[in-house]
């Protein structure tokens, strides 16, 4: 029997409805903010990515699905969102005014990773991205909506690790300092660390080997060596988050597995989580935009993992409510005819039920109804015909009533409510 492919898997039931309830909620809080949904495709231009997410990061040089396709076009089904986001809004002319543009996305990313616990090859995310926008207060504005979403989802244990990761001009000065630090002790450090140190200095901070980071143990710090302007950017931040009362601390090894970043790079804690506790992550790329072909433009976002989430909210909270409808069984055949009938205008009335359609006796239907987990069958038989009513059992309470046909939709109503 052919089974899904290792790493990725079907999604229905249980955890398909926290995924809707989250992607409700999201779309809800991203509405209210003014930002409007963006789709791009799933295959782009592996150059994309390459120019993008970057060549030495761990995201292009390992992990990409890419292959060339039947025209000869080398491509990649997308690791991430942000770049082709920034592709389509230079393609469709989105930035040539300066007027803020507000987008999120939600869909399925692809990266070939080793298998652990709440990550997969394909995996959901959910993002938002800001561009025409530079200030600090523009990313508070986007991370209070980012917050303001995760705790109407009920999560409660969050912070912000935040820093900053300069910008192109302060980077050398950087590199060159942490260059003569790992020189002094780079025996303890692991072989992709002595690639890293070479292609990008930054990524060295990022490596999950322990010893590693027990060597850069009084490494030299990124925002030691910020410009002025990027220094105030930085301070001006912490300031706006501590004024709204959104936690945070400061982590000067926060750098993130992509490139593109300057300035504010930040994740999102749960202590929640546990151990690997990164919910999402995010940050400034004002030099993205340019590098992919289009104009020279600010720009902020973040991604969050739905899978993730998904699996943390099912946790704290169990079951989504109400999975189960309630049930229309109708009794014999001339039942059955207006059962049909009647659904169709309770339906349109906006009541939400299943409609028992295979003819079962009584006793079959109700043990049915039992095992689904239906809270109510509501039972059209003949004596229901002549009356106009249908008789519903309460299968919880084993309670029983009579309701007319005519209050059959607003009292569902009010019992999905
Ligand atoms: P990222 O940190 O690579 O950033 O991914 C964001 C989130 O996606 C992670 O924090 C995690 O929750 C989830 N994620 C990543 N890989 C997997 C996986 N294999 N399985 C399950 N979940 C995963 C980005 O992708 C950037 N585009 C974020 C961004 C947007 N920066 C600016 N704008």
């Amino acid at each position: 029997m052919a089974q899904s492919v290792k790493g990725t898997r079907d999604l229905f039931g249980k955890e398909l409805d926290w995924f809707q309830r989250i992607e409700d909620t999201a779309r809800r809080a991203f509405h209210r903010h003014g930002y409007r949904e963006i789709r791009t495709p799933i295959l782009e231009e592996i150059e994309v990515f390459k120019r993008s997410v970057g060549e030495s990061s761990d995201i292009v040089h390992k992990e990409m699905y890419d292959f060339v396709d039947k025209g000869g076009r080398h491509v990649a089904m997308r690791p991430e969102n942000t770049a082709g986001v920034v592709r389509a809004a230079i393609q469709h002319r989105m930035l040539e005014a300066s007027d803020p543009q507000l987008l999120y996305y939600i869909g399925p990313m692809f990266r070939y990773e080793r298998m652990q616990a709440g990550r997969y090859r394909q995996f959901w995310q959910i993002g938002a991205e800001s561009f025409q926008v530079s200030t600090p207060e523009s990313e508070a504005e986007s991370l209070v909506m980012l917050y303001d979403f995760l705790r109407e989802l009920g999560l409660e244990h969050l912070s912000f690790s935040i820093n900053s990761v300069g910008t192109p001009e302060c980077r050398p000065a950087f590199h060159e300092a942490f260059r003569a630090f790992f020189q002094a002790r780079e025996a303890q450090f692991c072989d992709d660390c002595h690639r890293r140190i070479q292609e990008n200095p930054l990524r060295v901070l990022d490596c999950k080997n322990a010893s590693c980071q027990v060597a850069l143990e009084g490494h030299p710090v990124m925002v030691d060596f910020l410009d002025p302007a990027s220094r105030e950017h930085h301070a001006r931040l912490k300031e706006v988050l501590t004024e709204l009362g959104l936690p945070f601390q400061e982590n000067p090894r926060l750098v993130r597995g992509l490139d593109y970043y300057t300035r504010t790079a930040f994740e999102v804690l749960s202590s929640d989580l546990g151990a690997q506790s990164a919910l999402l992550g995010g940050g400034r790329y004002d030099g993205l935009v340019k590098q992919l072909g289009g104009p020279q433009v600010a720009a902020f976002g973040w991604s969050i993992g739905l899978d993730r989430l998904a699996m943390l909210m099912q946790q704290l909270h169990g079951e989504t409510r109400g999975a189960a409808l309630p049930v229309l069984i109708p009794l014999g055949p001339v039942a059955a005819l207006k059962a049909l009938a009647l659904a169709r205008t309770w339906w349109a009335q906006g009541a939400a039920f299943t409609l028992e359609t295979r003819g079962s006796a009584l006793k079959k239907a109700l043990t049915t109804a039992n095992r689904t987990g239906a809270p109510l069958a509501l039972l059209l038989g003949e004596g229901e015909l002549e009356k106009g009513e249908v008789t519903v059992k309460d299968l919880a309470a084993g309670t029983q009533a009579a309701w007319t046909w005519d209050e059959v939709a607003e009292r569902l109503r009010a019992h999905q409510d």
